[in-house]
Protein backbone atom coordinates (compact mmCIF):
# COMPACT_ATOMS: atom_id res chain seq x y z
CA UNK A 1 0.00 0.00 0.00
CA UNK A 2 1.16 3.56 -0.65
CA UNK A 3 2.46 5.61 1.98
CA UNK A 4 0.31 8.07 3.31
CA UNK A 5 1.94 11.42 4.13
CA UNK A 6 0.29 12.88 7.44
CA UNK A 7 -0.72 16.41 5.96
CA UNK A 8 0.27 19.06 9.34
CA UNK A 9 -0.77 21.65 7.16
CA UNK A 10 -4.36 20.33 6.56
CA UNK A 11 -5.15 18.72 10.19
CA UNK A 12 -3.99 22.11 11.77
CA UNK A 13 -6.35 24.03 9.65
CA UNK A 14 -9.12 22.28 11.29
CA UNK A 15 -8.16 22.54 14.86
CA UNK A 16 -7.30 26.37 14.30
CA UNK A 17 -11.06 26.48 12.86
CA UNK A 18 -12.46 24.58 15.76
CA UNK A 19 -10.07 27.09 18.27
CA UNK A 20 -11.98 30.15 16.06
CA UNK A 21 -14.98 28.38 16.54
CA UNK A 22 -15.19 28.02 20.06
CA UNK A 23 -13.06 31.82 20.74
CA UNK A 24 -15.89 33.33 18.92
CA UNK A 25 -18.34 31.06 21.90
CA UNK A 26 -16.29 32.85 24.47
CA UNK A 27 -16.74 36.00 22.79
CA UNK A 28 -19.92 35.58 22.65
CA UNK A 29 -20.53 35.14 26.62
CA UNK A 30 -18.42 38.31 26.99
CA UNK A 31 -14.69 37.24 27.15
CA UNK A 32 -11.74 38.26 24.77
CA UNK A 33 -9.37 35.31 25.09
CA UNK A 34 -5.76 36.59 25.22
CA UNK A 35 -2.29 35.93 24.73
CA UNK A 36 0.83 37.47 25.72
CA UNK A 37 4.23 36.23 23.94
CA UNK A 38 6.99 36.90 25.58
CA UNK A 39 10.34 37.52 23.72
CA UNK A 40 13.69 37.99 24.74
CA UNK A 41 16.47 38.74 22.74
CA UNK A 42 17.73 38.61 18.58
CA UNK A 43 17.54 34.97 18.06
CA UNK A 44 16.07 34.87 14.12
CA UNK A 45 14.38 31.05 14.93
CA UNK A 46 12.75 32.17 18.28
CA UNK A 47 11.50 35.64 16.20
CA UNK A 48 10.02 33.48 13.48
CA UNK A 49 7.94 31.18 15.75
CA UNK A 50 6.73 34.67 17.87
CA UNK A 51 5.44 35.66 14.68
CA UNK A 52 3.66 32.84 13.73
CA UNK A 53 2.24 32.59 16.64
CA UNK A 54 0.97 36.37 16.88
CA UNK A 55 -0.16 35.96 13.29
CA UNK A 56 -2.20 32.49 13.85
CA UNK A 57 -4.17 34.63 17.20
CA UNK A 58 -4.83 37.24 14.88
CA UNK A 59 -6.53 34.31 12.31
CA UNK A 60 -8.12 32.54 15.23
CA UNK A 61 -9.98 35.80 16.79
CA UNK A 62 -7.36 35.49 20.05
CA UNK A 63 -6.11 39.14 20.86
CA UNK A 64 -2.68 38.39 20.74
CA UNK A 65 0.32 41.23 22.65
CA UNK A 66 3.96 40.68 22.05
CA UNK A 67 6.42 41.94 24.60
CA UNK A 68 9.56 42.09 23.28
CA UNK A 69 12.80 42.57 25.48
CA UNK A 70 16.64 43.02 24.66
CA UNK A 71 18.73 39.68 26.02
CA UNK A 72 20.67 41.47 28.50
CA UNK A 73 17.72 42.19 30.34
CA UNK A 74 17.29 41.30 33.84
CA UNK A 75 15.85 37.79 34.86
CA UNK A 76 14.29 40.20 37.66
CA UNK A 77 12.53 42.92 35.31
CA UNK A 78 11.16 39.25 33.11
CA UNK A 79 9.66 38.08 36.78
CA UNK A 80 7.86 41.29 37.61
CA UNK A 81 6.76 41.56 34.17
CA UNK A 82 5.51 37.60 34.74
CA UNK A 83 4.13 38.79 38.11
CA UNK A 84 2.13 41.40 36.46
CA UNK A 85 0.66 39.66 33.30
CA UNK A 86 0.09 36.58 36.28
CA UNK A 87 -2.14 39.45 37.93
CA UNK A 88 -4.29 40.92 34.81
CA UNK A 89 -7.16 39.21 34.73
CA UNK A 90 -8.13 40.15 31.30
CA UNK A 91 -4.55 37.89 30.49
CA UNK A 92 -5.77 34.13 29.68
CA UNK A 93 -2.42 32.88 28.26
CA UNK A 94 0.84 34.07 28.61
CA UNK A 95 4.46 32.28 26.49
CA UNK A 96 8.27 32.54 27.10
CA UNK A 97 9.78 32.01 24.41
CA UNK A 98 12.53 29.69 24.81
CA UNK A 99 15.08 29.01 24.78
CA UNK A 100 16.45 32.37 27.45
CA UNK A 101 19.64 34.08 27.29
CA UNK A 102 21.94 32.05 29.27
CA UNK A 103 21.75 34.85 32.68
CA UNK A 104 18.53 33.66 33.23
CA UNK A 105 16.63 30.18 34.87
CA UNK A 106 14.45 28.88 32.56
CA UNK A 107 12.92 26.66 35.22
CA UNK A 108 12.29 29.73 37.63
CA UNK A 109 10.93 31.09 34.86
CA UNK A 110 8.51 28.73 33.89
CA UNK A 111 7.59 28.07 37.47
CA UNK A 112 6.82 32.18 37.92
CA UNK A 113 3.77 31.85 35.68
CA UNK A 114 0.48 30.80 36.97
CA UNK A 115 0.39 27.09 36.33
CA UNK A 116 -3.70 28.34 35.34
CA UNK A 117 -2.37 30.88 31.99
CA UNK A 118 0.40 27.88 31.49
CA UNK A 119 -0.39 27.61 27.85
CA UNK A 120 2.88 25.59 27.52
CA UNK A 121 2.52 23.57 29.83
CA UNK A 122 5.95 23.37 30.86
CA UNK A 123 4.82 23.98 34.63
CA UNK A 124 6.18 21.21 37.46
CA UNK A 125 1.64 21.53 38.64
CA UNK A 126 0.67 20.76 34.81
CA UNK A 127 3.61 18.66 34.11
CA UNK A 128 2.66 16.45 37.10
CA UNK A 129 -1.30 16.55 36.61
CA UNK A 130 -0.52 15.33 33.14
CA UNK A 131 1.65 11.88 34.30
CA UNK A 132 -1.16 11.10 36.95
CA UNK A 133 -3.75 11.77 34.17
CA UNK A 134 -5.84 14.80 35.49
CA UNK A 135 -7.15 17.39 33.33
CA UNK A 136 -4.71 20.55 32.87
CA UNK A 137 -2.80 22.83 30.21
CA UNK A 138 -0.28 20.16 27.88
CA UNK A 139 3.11 20.85 26.40
CA UNK A 140 2.00 21.78 22.32
CA UNK A 141 3.42 19.98 20.64
CA UNK A 142 3.02 16.72 21.76
CA UNK A 143 -0.04 17.17 22.40
CA UNK A 144 -0.82 17.52 18.54
CA UNK A 145 0.66 14.72 17.41
CA UNK A 146 -2.23 11.87 18.99
CA UNK A 147 -4.62 14.79 16.70
CA UNK A 148 -2.40 14.09 13.95
CA UNK A 149 -2.19 10.09 14.24
CA UNK A 150 -5.97 9.93 15.04
CA UNK A 151 -7.19 12.35 12.40
CA UNK A 152 -5.23 10.48 9.69
CA UNK A 153 -7.34 7.37 10.46
CA UNK A 154 -4.57 5.41 12.32
CA UNK A 155 -5.87 3.74 15.56
CA UNK A 156 -3.15 4.43 18.25
CA UNK A 157 -4.82 2.15 21.51
CA UNK A 158 -2.96 -1.07 21.58
CA UNK A 159 0.41 0.34 19.70
CA UNK A 160 3.96 0.40 20.72
CA UNK A 161 4.77 4.05 20.43
CA UNK A 162 8.86 4.29 20.35
CA UNK A 163 10.03 8.15 21.58
CA UNK A 164 13.35 9.09 20.11
CA UNK A 165 14.75 12.12 22.62
CA UNK A 166 13.85 13.23 26.50
CA UNK A 167 13.41 16.70 26.47
CA UNK A 168 11.22 18.29 28.91
CA UNK A 169 9.23 19.93 25.80
CA UNK A 170 8.89 17.12 23.44
CA UNK A 171 9.93 14.05 24.70
CA UNK A 172 9.06 13.25 28.19
CA UNK A 173 5.42 14.99 28.18
CA UNK A 174 5.36 12.63 24.59
CA UNK A 175 5.45 9.16 26.97
CA UNK A 176 3.47 10.95 29.24
CA UNK A 177 0.37 11.69 26.95
CA UNK A 178 1.13 8.12 24.92
CA UNK A 179 0.47 5.93 28.15
CA UNK A 180 -2.80 7.41 29.09
CA UNK A 181 -6.01 5.83 28.48
CA UNK A 182 -8.27 7.59 25.78
CA UNK A 183 -8.29 6.46 21.95
CA UNK A 184 -5.61 8.95 21.51
CA UNK A 185 -3.19 7.05 23.79
CA UNK A 186 -3.43 3.82 25.25
CA UNK A 187 -0.09 3.13 24.11
CA UNK A 188 2.59 0.67 25.42
CA UNK A 189 6.04 3.25 25.36
CA UNK A 190 9.16 3.39 25.28
CA UNK A 191 11.64 6.30 25.52
CA UNK A 192 14.93 6.38 23.82
CA UNK A 193 17.99 8.50 24.59
CA UNK A 194 21.54 9.36 24.41
CA UNK A 195 21.94 6.81 27.08
CA UNK A 196 19.81 3.92 24.46
CA UNK A 197 22.16 0.67 23.81
CA UNK A 198 21.39 -0.49 20.47
CA UNK A 199 18.87 2.47 19.50
CA UNK A 200 17.74 0.56 16.57
CA UNK A 201 16.88 -2.87 17.88
CA UNK A 202 14.33 -0.28 19.90
CA UNK A 203 13.28 2.06 17.16
CA UNK A 204 12.43 -1.25 15.03
CA UNK A 205 9.57 -2.27 16.92
CA UNK A 206 7.76 1.17 16.96
CA UNK A 207 4.06 0.49 15.44
CA UNK A 208 4.34 4.40 16.06
CA UNK A 209 8.30 6.09 15.64
CA UNK A 210 8.57 9.33 16.98
CA UNK A 211 11.82 11.47 16.18
CA UNK A 212 12.85 14.16 18.46
CA UNK A 213 16.49 14.34 18.63
CA UNK A 214 17.69 17.36 17.07
CA UNK A 215 19.47 15.40 14.81
CA UNK A 216 19.02 16.04 10.84
CA UNK A 217 18.10 13.09 9.27
CA UNK A 218 19.01 10.63 12.00
CA UNK A 219 16.12 7.80 11.48
CA UNK A 220 17.35 5.92 8.21
CA UNK A 221 15.00 3.00 6.81
CA UNK A 222 16.68 0.37 8.49
CA UNK A 223 15.79 1.74 12.25
CA UNK A 224 12.06 1.70 11.28
CA UNK A 225 9.56 -1.57 10.86
CA UNK A 226 8.03 -1.83 7.46
CA UNK A 227 4.25 0.13 7.87
CA UNK A 228 5.24 1.95 11.13
CA UNK A 229 3.43 5.62 11.39
CA UNK A 230 6.78 7.74 11.62
CA UNK A 231 6.45 11.33 13.22
CA UNK A 232 9.21 13.91 12.52
CA UNK A 233 9.35 16.15 15.30
CA UNK A 234 12.47 17.94 14.22
CA UNK A 235 13.08 21.09 12.83
CA UNK A 236 16.79 21.40 11.58
CA UNK A 237 18.06 24.53 9.36
CA UNK A 238 21.18 22.89 6.93
CA UNK A 239 22.82 24.99 4.32
CA UNK A 240 22.10 25.06 0.63
CA UNK A 241 23.10 27.19 -1.58
CA UNK A 242 20.60 26.65 -3.73
CA UNK A 243 18.25 28.65 -1.89
CA UNK A 244 17.78 32.07 -1.43
CA UNK A 245 18.00 32.26 2.45
CA UNK A 246 21.06 29.97 2.46
CA UNK A 247 19.73 26.78 4.11
CA UNK A 248 16.98 24.09 3.98
CA UNK A 249 14.59 22.63 6.85
CA UNK A 250 15.15 19.15 7.14
CA UNK A 251 13.42 16.85 9.93
CA UNK A 252 15.02 14.38 12.42
CA UNK A 253 13.98 11.96 9.93
CA UNK A 254 15.49 11.29 6.38
CA UNK A 255 12.36 11.41 5.01
CA UNK A 256 13.71 10.01 1.04
CA UNK A 257 15.02 6.65 2.72
CA UNK A 258 12.42 6.00 5.26
CA UNK A 259 8.84 7.39 3.33
CA UNK A 260 9.22 3.92 1.24
CA UNK A 261 9.38 1.76 4.27
CA UNK A 262 7.15 3.67 6.57
CA UNK A 263 3.00 3.06 6.58
CA UNK A 264 2.68 6.64 7.05
CA UNK A 265 4.93 9.69 7.96
CA UNK A 266 4.89 13.84 8.45
CA UNK A 267 6.82 15.83 6.06
CA UNK A 268 9.39 18.56 7.26
CA UNK A 269 8.28 21.24 6.93
CA UNK A 270 4.33 21.20 6.62
CA UNK A 271 4.07 17.90 9.11
CA UNK A 272 4.37 18.51 12.91
CA UNK A 273 5.29 22.61 12.94
CA UNK A 274 1.65 23.72 11.61
CA UNK A 275 0.07 21.44 14.56
CA UNK A 276 2.34 23.37 17.55
CA UNK A 277 0.58 26.95 16.55
CA UNK A 278 -2.66 25.23 16.31
CA UNK A 279 -2.45 23.14 19.53
CA UNK A 280 -1.35 27.09 21.43
CA UNK A 281 -5.18 28.04 20.01
CA UNK A 282 -6.35 25.52 21.45
CA UNK A 283 -4.82 25.99 24.54
CA UNK A 284 -5.00 29.23 24.53
CA UNK A 285 -9.12 29.31 24.31
CA UNK A 286 -8.70 25.94 27.00
CA UNK A 287 -6.82 28.33 29.69
CA UNK A 288 -9.71 31.34 28.74
CA UNK A 289 -12.61 28.88 29.38
CA UNK A 290 -10.82 26.95 32.81
CA UNK A 291 -9.68 30.99 33.93
CA UNK A 292 -13.69 32.38 33.92
CA UNK A 293 -14.86 29.03 34.21
CA UNK A 294 -17.04 28.56 30.67
CA UNK A 295 -17.55 25.73 29.49
N1 LIG B 1 10.94 26.91 22.03
C1 LIG B 1 10.83 25.81 21.25
N2 LIG B 1 9.61 25.26 21.37
C2 LIG B 1 8.93 26.02 22.25
C3 LIG B 1 7.62 25.95 22.80
O1 LIG B 1 6.81 25.07 22.49
N3 LIG B 1 7.29 26.94 23.67
C4 LIG B 1 8.17 27.91 24.06
N4 LIG B 1 7.76 28.79 24.95
N5 LIG B 1 9.39 27.98 23.58
C5 LIG B 1 9.77 27.05 22.69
Amino acid sequence: MATKIIDGKKIAAEIRSEAKDEASELISKGVQPCLVVVLVGEDPASKAYVGSKVKACTETGIKSIKITHAADVSEAALMQEIDRLNADESVHGILVQLPLPKHMDEDAVTERIDPSKDVDGFHPENVGKLSIGIDCLTPCTPTGIPEMIVRSGIEMSGKHAVVIGRSNIVGKPMMSLLVQKGNKANCTVTCCHSGTKDLSYHTQQADILIAAIGVPEFVKANMVKPGATVIDVGINRVEDTSKAKGYKLVGDVDFADVEPVAGAITPVPGGVGPMTVAMLMKNTVKAARMITALS
